[in-house]
Protein backbone atom coordinates (compact mmCIF):
# COMPACT_ATOMS: atom_id res chain seq x y z
CA UNK A 1 0.00 0.00 0.00
CA UNK A 2 1.52 3.00 -0.93
CA UNK A 3 0.67 6.88 0.32
CA UNK A 4 2.16 8.27 -3.47
CA UNK A 5 -0.51 10.37 -4.75
CA UNK A 6 -3.46 9.91 -2.15
CA UNK A 7 -5.73 12.60 -1.67
CA UNK A 8 -5.69 13.87 2.04
CA UNK A 9 -8.74 16.67 3.03
CA UNK A 10 -7.14 18.75 6.09
CA UNK A 11 -9.89 20.51 8.76
CA UNK A 12 -8.71 22.27 11.68
CA UNK A 13 -10.18 23.67 14.47
CA UNK A 14 -8.84 25.78 17.65
CA UNK A 15 -5.89 28.46 18.11
CA UNK A 16 -3.60 29.59 15.74
CA UNK A 17 -1.36 26.98 16.86
CA UNK A 18 -3.56 24.26 15.37
CA UNK A 19 -3.27 25.96 12.45
CA UNK A 20 0.53 25.86 12.20
CA UNK A 21 0.19 22.45 12.84
CA UNK A 22 -2.03 21.59 9.96
CA UNK A 23 0.67 23.42 7.95
CA UNK A 24 3.46 21.63 9.36
CA UNK A 25 1.01 18.67 8.96
CA UNK A 26 0.62 18.79 5.01
CA UNK A 27 4.38 19.48 4.65
CA UNK A 28 4.85 16.01 6.31
CA UNK A 29 2.45 14.02 4.31
CA UNK A 30 3.19 16.01 0.76
CA UNK A 31 6.82 14.40 1.30
CA UNK A 32 5.35 11.25 1.51
CA UNK A 33 3.78 11.94 -1.98
CA UNK A 34 0.31 12.62 -0.65
CA UNK A 35 -1.69 16.00 -2.31
CA UNK A 36 -3.81 18.15 -0.76
CA UNK A 37 -7.36 18.44 -1.85
CA UNK A 38 -10.37 21.27 -0.78
CA UNK A 39 -13.18 18.52 -0.86
CA UNK A 40 -14.41 16.05 1.24
CA UNK A 41 -16.04 14.52 -1.88
CA UNK A 42 -12.18 14.16 -3.72
CA UNK A 43 -10.40 12.79 -0.69
CA UNK A 44 -8.92 9.32 0.15
CA UNK A 45 -8.44 10.31 3.91
CA UNK A 46 -9.95 13.33 5.90
CA UNK A 47 -7.65 14.60 8.87
CA UNK A 48 -9.76 16.79 11.42
CA UNK A 49 -7.13 18.80 13.70
CA UNK A 50 -9.16 19.37 17.10
CA UNK A 51 -9.26 21.25 20.01
CA UNK A 52 -10.61 20.24 23.43
CA UNK A 53 -10.64 23.36 25.30
CA UNK A 54 -13.92 23.66 26.04
CA UNK A 55 -16.81 21.18 26.04
CA UNK A 56 -18.82 22.65 22.86
CA UNK A 57 -15.23 22.73 20.94
CA UNK A 58 -15.58 18.70 21.26
CA UNK A 59 -19.14 18.36 20.83
CA UNK A 60 -18.42 20.29 17.49
CA UNK A 61 -16.46 17.66 16.69
CA UNK A 62 -18.52 15.19 17.50
CA UNK A 63 -20.83 16.26 15.46
CA UNK A 64 -18.87 16.90 12.30
CA UNK A 65 -17.28 13.35 12.65
CA UNK A 66 -20.98 12.03 12.37
CA UNK A 67 -21.63 13.83 8.78
CA UNK A 68 -18.46 12.12 7.60
CA UNK A 69 -20.44 8.98 7.86
CA UNK A 70 -22.68 9.48 4.95
CA UNK A 71 -19.59 9.74 2.79
CA UNK A 72 -17.92 7.05 4.12
CA UNK A 73 -20.82 4.40 3.12
CA UNK A 74 -20.65 5.69 -0.37
CA UNK A 75 -16.99 4.59 -0.76
CA UNK A 76 -13.69 4.39 0.83
CA UNK A 77 -12.72 7.18 2.67
CA UNK A 78 -10.48 6.90 6.10
CA UNK A 79 -10.95 9.43 9.09
CA UNK A 80 -8.45 10.49 11.02
CA UNK A 81 -8.62 12.82 14.84
CA UNK A 82 -5.41 14.66 14.96
CA UNK A 83 -4.99 17.34 18.17
CA UNK A 84 -5.82 18.19 21.24
CA UNK A 85 -8.93 16.10 21.24
CA UNK A 86 -7.14 13.10 19.85
CA UNK A 87 -4.57 13.38 22.72
CA UNK A 88 -7.71 13.39 25.79
CA UNK A 89 -9.66 10.68 24.66
CA UNK A 90 -6.89 8.72 23.08
CA UNK A 91 -7.97 5.06 21.75
CA UNK A 92 -10.84 5.95 23.07
CA UNK A 93 -12.28 8.34 20.46
CA UNK A 94 -12.30 5.07 17.70
CA UNK A 95 -14.83 3.55 19.96
CA UNK A 96 -17.13 5.81 20.53
CA UNK A 97 -16.52 6.97 17.28
CA UNK A 98 -16.47 3.94 14.94
CA UNK A 99 -15.75 5.65 11.92
CA UNK A 100 -12.31 7.26 13.16
CA UNK A 101 -9.55 5.01 11.49
CA UNK A 102 -6.76 6.71 13.71
CA UNK A 103 -6.14 9.33 16.21
CA UNK A 104 -2.77 11.12 16.27
CA UNK A 105 -1.97 13.61 19.38
CA UNK A 106 0.42 16.60 18.46
CA UNK A 107 3.28 14.83 19.15
CA UNK A 108 2.88 12.32 16.73
CA UNK A 109 2.74 13.82 13.33
CA UNK A 110 6.16 12.07 12.12
CA UNK A 111 4.58 9.24 12.15
CA UNK A 112 1.49 10.12 10.06
CA UNK A 113 2.91 8.78 6.39
CA UNK A 114 3.70 5.24 8.38
CA UNK A 115 0.08 5.36 10.37
CA UNK A 116 -1.61 6.09 7.24
CA UNK A 117 -0.36 3.37 5.49
CA UNK A 118 -1.18 1.18 7.79
CA UNK A 119 -4.83 2.03 8.10
CA UNK A 120 -5.35 1.15 4.84
CA UNK A 121 -3.81 -1.84 5.25
CA UNK A 122 -6.73 -2.12 7.84
CA UNK A 123 -5.70 -1.75 10.59
CA UNK A 124 -6.79 1.25 13.20
CA UNK A 125 -3.76 2.95 15.17
CA UNK A 126 -3.59 5.38 18.25
CA UNK A 127 -0.38 7.41 18.13
CA UNK A 128 -0.76 9.79 21.50
CA UNK A 129 2.68 9.59 22.88
CA UNK A 130 3.94 12.70 24.00
CA UNK A 131 7.47 14.15 23.10
CA UNK A 132 9.46 16.52 25.54
CA UNK A 133 11.72 17.23 22.79
CA UNK A 134 9.68 17.29 19.32
CA UNK A 135 9.24 21.12 17.76
CA UNK A 136 9.27 20.11 13.83
CA UNK A 137 11.87 22.91 13.77
CA UNK A 138 13.24 21.00 10.65
CA UNK A 139 9.48 20.77 8.97
CA UNK A 140 8.92 23.86 7.01
CA UNK A 141 5.45 24.50 7.06
CA UNK A 142 3.43 24.48 3.63
CA UNK A 143 1.06 26.99 4.03
CA UNK A 144 -2.75 26.79 3.68
CA UNK A 145 -5.58 29.07 3.04
CA UNK A 146 -2.86 32.31 3.51
CA UNK A 147 -3.29 35.38 1.49
CA UNK A 148 0.56 34.81 0.79
CA UNK A 149 1.59 38.48 3.15
CA UNK A 150 0.85 36.78 6.87
CA UNK A 151 1.75 33.78 8.47
CA UNK A 152 2.39 32.10 11.85
CA UNK A 153 5.69 30.56 13.11
CA UNK A 154 5.49 28.00 16.21
CA UNK A 155 8.44 28.97 18.39
CA UNK A 156 7.46 26.27 21.06
CA UNK A 157 5.07 24.04 22.14
CA UNK A 158 2.80 22.62 25.91
CA UNK A 159 2.69 24.73 28.04
CA UNK A 160 3.27 23.76 32.00
CA UNK A 161 1.40 26.47 33.98
CA UNK A 162 -1.44 24.38 34.39
CA UNK A 163 -3.94 26.66 35.26
CA UNK A 164 -7.06 24.98 37.40
CA UNK A 165 -9.30 25.08 34.11
CA UNK A 166 -7.20 24.23 31.56
CA UNK A 167 -6.73 21.35 29.35
CA UNK A 168 -3.47 21.95 27.30
CA UNK A 169 -0.83 20.90 29.25
CA UNK A 170 -2.37 17.59 29.09
CA UNK A 171 -3.09 17.84 25.50
CA UNK A 172 0.11 19.29 24.58
CA UNK A 173 2.44 18.28 27.05
CA UNK A 174 6.10 19.80 28.46
CA UNK A 175 6.62 23.11 27.52
CA UNK A 176 9.66 23.11 24.72
CA UNK A 177 11.24 26.26 22.68
CA UNK A 178 12.47 25.92 19.31
CA UNK A 179 15.48 26.55 17.81
CA UNK A 180 16.03 30.16 17.29
CA UNK A 181 17.81 29.96 14.27
CA UNK A 182 15.25 27.86 12.14
CA UNK A 183 12.52 30.16 13.50
CA UNK A 184 14.99 33.01 12.23
CA UNK A 185 15.39 31.58 9.05
CA UNK A 186 11.81 30.62 8.77
CA UNK A 187 11.12 33.93 9.00
CA UNK A 188 13.61 35.11 6.31
CA UNK A 189 12.08 32.39 4.46
CA UNK A 190 8.45 33.77 4.25
CA UNK A 191 9.92 37.50 3.76
CA UNK A 192 11.94 36.78 0.68
CA UNK A 193 8.77 34.60 -0.85
CA UNK A 194 6.80 37.85 -0.70
CA UNK A 195 5.10 37.61 3.17
CA UNK A 196 4.79 41.18 5.02
CA UNK A 197 3.99 39.64 8.59
CA UNK A 198 4.74 37.00 10.81
CA UNK A 199 3.31 35.90 14.30
CA UNK A 200 5.58 34.03 16.66
CA UNK A 201 3.07 31.40 18.33
CA UNK A 202 3.40 29.94 21.88
CA UNK A 203 1.32 29.34 24.69
CA UNK A 204 3.09 31.37 27.00
CA UNK A 205 6.31 32.94 24.14
CA UNK A 206 7.28 35.16 27.67
CA UNK A 207 8.96 31.63 28.47
CA UNK A 208 11.13 31.16 25.59
CA UNK A 209 13.77 29.66 25.91
CA UNK A 210 16.95 29.13 23.67
CA UNK A 211 20.53 28.52 25.09
CA UNK A 212 20.94 32.19 26.13
CA UNK A 213 17.95 33.85 23.29
CA UNK A 214 15.03 35.37 25.34
CA UNK A 215 11.65 35.86 23.36
CA UNK A 216 12.93 39.52 23.45
CA UNK A 217 16.05 38.62 21.80
CA UNK A 218 14.61 36.50 19.42
CA UNK A 219 11.70 38.76 18.28
CA UNK A 220 14.17 41.50 17.66
CA UNK A 221 16.45 39.11 15.53
CA UNK A 222 13.24 38.49 13.51
CA UNK A 223 12.56 42.37 13.50
CA UNK A 224 16.12 42.48 11.97
CA UNK A 225 15.48 40.71 8.87
CA UNK A 226 13.71 43.66 7.62
CA UNK A 227 11.72 46.81 8.40
CA UNK A 228 9.06 45.83 5.97
CA UNK A 229 8.19 42.82 8.04
CA UNK A 230 6.48 43.04 10.55
CA UNK A 231 6.46 41.02 13.49
CA UNK A 232 3.17 40.03 16.07
CA UNK A 233 3.01 37.51 18.88
CA UNK A 234 0.95 35.57 20.87
CA UNK A 235 0.15 34.84 23.78
CA UNK A 236 1.63 36.30 26.73
CA UNK A 237 0.99 35.25 30.57
CA UNK A 238 0.96 38.10 32.53
CA UNK A 239 3.00 36.43 35.13
CA UNK A 240 6.46 37.14 33.44
CA UNK A 241 5.76 39.70 30.77
CA UNK A 242 8.65 41.47 31.11
CA UNK A 243 10.31 45.34 31.10
CA UNK A 244 12.86 43.69 28.31
CA UNK A 245 10.07 42.68 26.40
CA UNK A 246 8.55 45.79 26.17
CA UNK A 247 11.85 48.00 26.00
CA UNK A 248 12.35 45.53 22.68
CA UNK A 249 8.65 45.99 21.16
CA UNK A 250 9.13 50.07 21.94
CA UNK A 251 12.52 49.82 19.89
CA UNK A 252 11.27 48.47 16.29
CA UNK A 253 8.67 50.00 14.11
CA UNK A 254 7.86 47.12 12.79
CA UNK A 255 7.06 45.02 16.15
CA UNK A 256 3.59 45.57 16.07
CA UNK A 257 2.17 47.66 19.16
CA UNK A 258 -0.51 45.13 20.10
CA UNK A 259 -0.02 42.38 22.76
CA UNK A 260 -2.82 40.16 23.86
CA UNK A 261 -2.95 39.71 27.53
CA UNK A 262 -5.13 37.12 28.45
CA UNK A 263 -6.49 38.34 31.86
CA UNK A 264 -9.14 35.37 33.29
CA UNK A 265 -10.57 37.08 36.07
CA UNK A 266 -10.41 40.60 37.65
CA UNK A 267 -10.58 39.12 40.70
CA UNK A 268 -7.79 38.22 42.79
CA UNK A 269 -9.16 35.52 44.76
CA UNK A 270 -10.62 33.91 41.75
CA UNK A 271 -7.26 34.45 39.64
CA UNK A 272 -5.21 32.13 42.77
CA UNK A 273 -8.06 29.38 42.32
CA UNK A 274 -7.40 29.54 38.91
CA UNK A 275 -3.22 29.28 39.81
CA UNK A 276 -2.87 32.05 37.32
CA UNK A 277 -0.04 32.87 39.15
CA UNK A 278 -0.33 36.95 39.56
CA UNK A 279 -2.13 39.16 41.15
CA UNK A 280 -5.33 41.89 39.84
CA UNK A 281 -2.75 44.52 41.13
CA UNK A 282 0.01 42.79 39.08
CA UNK A 283 -1.84 42.29 36.35
CA UNK A 284 -2.53 46.30 36.46
CA UNK A 285 1.08 47.39 37.42
CA UNK A 286 1.98 45.15 33.84
CA UNK A 287 -1.10 47.35 32.03
CA UNK A 288 0.91 50.66 33.36
CA UNK A 289 4.38 48.99 32.16
CA UNK A 290 2.82 48.67 28.83
CA UNK A 291 1.19 51.94 28.20
CA UNK A 292 4.47 53.70 29.51
CA UNK A 293 6.92 52.07 26.91
CA UNK A 294 3.65 52.13 24.50
CA UNK A 295 1.32 54.98 24.78
CA UNK A 296 -0.05 54.00 21.54
CA UNK A 297 0.18 49.98 22.37
CA UNK A 298 -3.46 48.23 21.94
CA UNK A 299 -4.34 45.62 24.43
CA UNK A 300 -6.67 42.56 23.92
CA UNK A 301 -7.40 40.07 26.22
CA UNK A 302 -9.52 36.45 27.34
CA UNK A 303 -11.66 36.06 29.97
CA UNK A 304 -13.80 33.33 31.60
CA UNK A 305 -16.70 33.63 33.35
CA UNK A 306 -18.23 31.77 35.84
CA UNK A 307 -15.45 30.09 37.06
CA UNK A 308 -15.81 27.46 40.01
CA UNK A 309 -16.75 29.75 43.48
CA UNK A 310 -17.05 33.41 41.24
CA UNK A 311 -19.34 35.80 43.09
CA UNK A 312 -21.15 38.38 42.28
CA UNK A 313 -18.47 40.32 43.93
CA UNK A 314 -15.51 38.65 41.44
CA UNK A 315 -17.50 38.83 38.32
CA UNK A 316 -17.91 42.72 39.64
CA UNK A 317 -13.86 42.94 39.75
CA UNK A 318 -13.71 41.23 36.18
CA UNK A 319 -16.31 44.14 34.80
CA UNK A 320 -14.12 46.80 36.76
CA UNK A 321 -10.86 45.49 35.16
CA UNK A 322 -12.44 45.38 32.50
CA UNK A 323 -13.46 49.63 32.67
CA UNK A 324 -9.86 50.29 33.63
CA UNK A 325 -8.00 48.89 30.68
CA UNK A 326 -10.45 49.31 28.04
CA UNK A 327 -9.70 46.81 25.98
CA UNK A 328 -9.34 47.11 22.11
CA UNK A 329 -10.71 43.62 21.91
CA UNK A 330 -11.71 40.63 24.22
CA UNK A 331 -12.46 36.72 23.84
CA UNK A 332 -14.90 36.08 26.10
CA UNK A 333 -16.23 32.50 27.37
CA UNK A 334 -18.04 30.79 30.14
CA UNK A 335 -16.21 28.47 31.76
CA UNK A 336 -16.51 24.65 30.78
CA UNK A 337 -15.48 22.26 32.85
CA UNK A 338 -12.69 20.00 31.54
CA UNK A 339 -12.08 16.05 32.83
CA UNK A 340 -9.03 15.42 34.18
CA UNK A 341 -7.52 19.21 34.99
CA UNK A 342 -7.37 20.55 38.77
CA UNK A 343 -10.92 22.33 38.67
CA UNK A 344 -12.45 18.91 38.07
CA UNK A 345 -10.59 16.97 40.87
CA UNK A 346 -10.91 19.45 43.65
CA UNK A 347 -13.00 22.52 43.10
CA UNK A 348 -17.11 22.61 42.17
CA UNK A 349 -18.57 23.54 39.10
CA UNK A 350 -20.92 25.41 41.37
CA UNK A 351 -21.92 28.51 39.21
CA UNK A 352 -25.65 27.95 37.79
CA UNK A 353 -25.30 27.98 33.76
CA UNK A 354 -27.89 30.90 33.63
CA UNK A 355 -25.46 33.15 36.31
CA UNK A 356 -22.68 31.85 34.00
CA UNK A 357 -24.48 33.24 30.87
CA UNK A 358 -25.57 36.37 32.63
CA UNK A 359 -22.53 37.69 33.40
CA UNK A 360 -20.69 36.44 30.26
CA UNK A 361 -23.57 39.10 28.45
CA UNK A 362 -22.72 41.81 30.91
CA UNK A 363 -18.88 41.47 29.77
CA UNK A 364 -19.40 41.35 26.57
CA UNK A 365 -21.99 44.30 26.81
CA UNK A 366 -19.89 46.34 28.56
CA UNK A 367 -16.72 45.63 26.05
CA UNK A 368 -18.77 46.35 22.61
CA UNK A 369 -19.27 49.96 24.45
CA UNK A 370 -15.56 50.00 25.11
CA UNK A 371 -14.37 48.52 21.79
CA UNK A 372 -16.92 51.91 20.25
CA UNK A 373 -15.29 54.48 22.72
CA UNK A 374 -11.47 53.16 21.69
CA UNK A 375 -12.55 53.35 18.44
CA UNK A 376 -14.07 57.02 18.52
CA UNK A 377 -10.53 58.43 19.48
CA UNK A 378 -9.16 56.88 16.53
CA UNK A 379 -10.59 59.16 14.27
CA UNK A 380 -8.84 61.93 12.78
CA UNK A 381 -5.60 59.89 13.51
CA UNK A 382 -3.52 58.57 10.28
CA UNK A 383 -1.85 55.08 10.19
CA UNK A 384 0.47 52.26 8.15
CA UNK A 385 -2.28 49.58 6.78
CA UNK A 386 -0.83 46.84 5.70
CA UNK A 387 -3.21 45.60 2.91
CA UNK A 388 -4.87 42.11 3.01
CA UNK A 389 -7.47 41.92 0.59
CA UNK A 390 -10.74 43.29 -0.73
CA UNK A 391 -13.52 43.91 2.09
CA UNK A 392 -16.37 41.09 2.12
CA UNK A 393 -18.91 44.18 1.91
CA UNK A 394 -17.78 45.94 -1.57
CA UNK A 395 -15.62 45.68 -4.22
CA UNK A 396 -14.43 48.96 -4.53
CA UNK A 397 -13.19 48.84 -0.45
CA UNK A 398 -9.63 46.97 0.53
CA UNK A 399 -9.51 46.25 4.39
CA UNK A 400 -5.79 46.05 6.19
CA UNK A 401 -4.78 45.88 9.61
CA UNK A 402 -2.56 48.95 11.56
CA UNK A 403 0.27 47.90 13.89
CA UNK A 404 -2.42 47.86 16.68
CA UNK A 405 -4.09 45.01 14.79
CA UNK A 406 -7.54 47.16 14.27
CA UNK A 407 -9.19 46.37 10.80
CA UNK A 408 -9.48 49.31 8.86
CA UNK A 409 -11.41 49.76 5.41
CA UNK A 410 -11.00 52.14 2.86
CA UNK A 411 -12.04 52.70 -0.33
CA UNK A 412 -9.13 51.19 -2.94
CA UNK A 413 -8.00 53.44 -5.58
CA UNK A 414 -4.87 52.78 -7.01
CA UNK A 415 -3.86 50.93 -3.37
CA UNK A 416 -2.60 46.86 -4.00
CA UNK A 417 -2.54 43.76 -1.60
CA UNK A 418 0.28 43.24 0.28
CA UNK A 419 1.70 47.14 0.20
CA UNK A 420 1.80 49.08 2.73
CA UNK A 421 -0.66 51.96 2.42
CA UNK A 422 -1.23 55.65 4.96
CA UNK A 423 -4.80 55.41 5.66
CA UNK A 424 -6.74 58.60 7.79
CA UNK A 425 -9.42 57.04 9.82
CA UNK A 426 -12.68 59.11 9.32
CA UNK A 427 -15.77 56.72 10.86
CA UNK A 428 -15.65 53.40 12.95
CA UNK A 429 -17.63 50.78 14.45
CA UNK A 430 -17.45 48.87 17.61
CA UNK A 431 -15.19 46.04 15.34
CA UNK A 432 -13.94 47.95 12.26
CA UNK A 433 -12.31 51.36 11.62
CA UNK A 434 -12.82 53.42 8.11
CA UNK A 435 -10.60 55.59 6.56
CA UNK A 436 -9.32 57.31 3.46
CA UNK A 437 -6.12 56.68 1.65
CA UNK A 438 -4.09 59.99 1.71
N1 LIG B 1 -2.09 30.13 26.80
C1 LIG B 1 -3.11 31.09 26.77
C2 LIG B 1 -4.52 30.52 26.63
C3 LIG B 1 -4.80 29.48 25.63
S1 LIG B 1 -6.46 28.84 25.70
C4 LIG B 1 -3.06 31.86 28.07
O1 LIG B 1 -2.60 31.37 29.07
O2 LIG B 1 -3.52 32.94 28.09
C5 LIG B 1 -7.38 30.26 25.19
C6 LIG B 1 -8.38 30.75 26.18
O3 LIG B 1 -9.42 29.82 26.37
C7 LIG B 1 -7.87 30.99 27.57
O4 LIG B 1 -7.18 32.20 27.68
C8 LIG B 1 -9.12 30.98 28.39
O5 LIG B 1 -9.71 32.26 28.47
C9 LIG B 1 -10.04 30.06 27.61
N2 LIG B 1 -10.22 28.79 28.31
C10 LIG B 1 -9.29 27.87 28.59
N3 LIG B 1 -9.84 26.83 29.27
C11 LIG B 1 -11.17 27.13 29.42
C12 LIG B 1 -12.27 26.45 30.03
N4 LIG B 1 -12.11 25.29 30.64
N5 LIG B 1 -13.49 27.05 29.99
C13 LIG B 1 -13.65 28.24 29.37
N6 LIG B 1 -12.64 28.92 28.78
C14 LIG B 1 -11.41 28.36 28.80
FE1 LIG C 1 -3.82 26.88 29.54
FE2 LIG C 1 -2.75 28.40 31.41
FE3 LIG C 1 -1.18 27.10 29.69
FE4 LIG C 1 -2.62 29.15 28.87
S1 LIG C 1 -0.96 29.25 30.35
S2 LIG C 1 -2.41 27.19 27.86
S3 LIG C 1 -4.49 28.96 30.07
S4 LIG C 1 -2.49 26.20 31.25
FE1 LIG D 1 -7.61 24.07 21.51
FE2 LIG D 1 -5.41 22.72 21.72
FE3 LIG D 1 -5.33 25.19 20.94
S1 LIG D 1 -7.11 22.62 23.11
S2 LIG D 1 -7.05 26.11 21.97
S3 LIG D 1 -6.28 23.56 19.86
S4 LIG D 1 -3.80 24.16 22.15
Amino acid sequence: MELKGRKIYIETYGCQMNFADSEVITSILKEAGCERCERVEESDYVLINTCAIRDNAEQRIHRRLRDLRAEQQRRRMYVGVLGCMAERLKQRLMVEEENVSFVVGPDGYRRLPEIMTRVAEGTKVAETELSESETYSDIVPVRLDGNGISAYISIMRGCQNFCAYCVVPYTRGRERSRDAESIVNEARGLFEAGYKEVTLLGQNVNSYRWGDVTFAQLMARVAEISPELRVRFATSHPKDLSDELLATMARYGNICKCIHLPLQSGSSRMLKLMNRRYTAEWYMDRIEAIRRYMPDCSITTDVIAGFCGEEEEDHKATLEMFRRVGYDYAYMFKFSMRPDTYAEKHLRDDVPDEVKGRRLEEIIKLQGEIALENNRREVGKTYEVLVEGTSHRSKEQLFGRNSQNKVIVFDRKDAKEGEYVKVRVTDCTAATLIGVLV
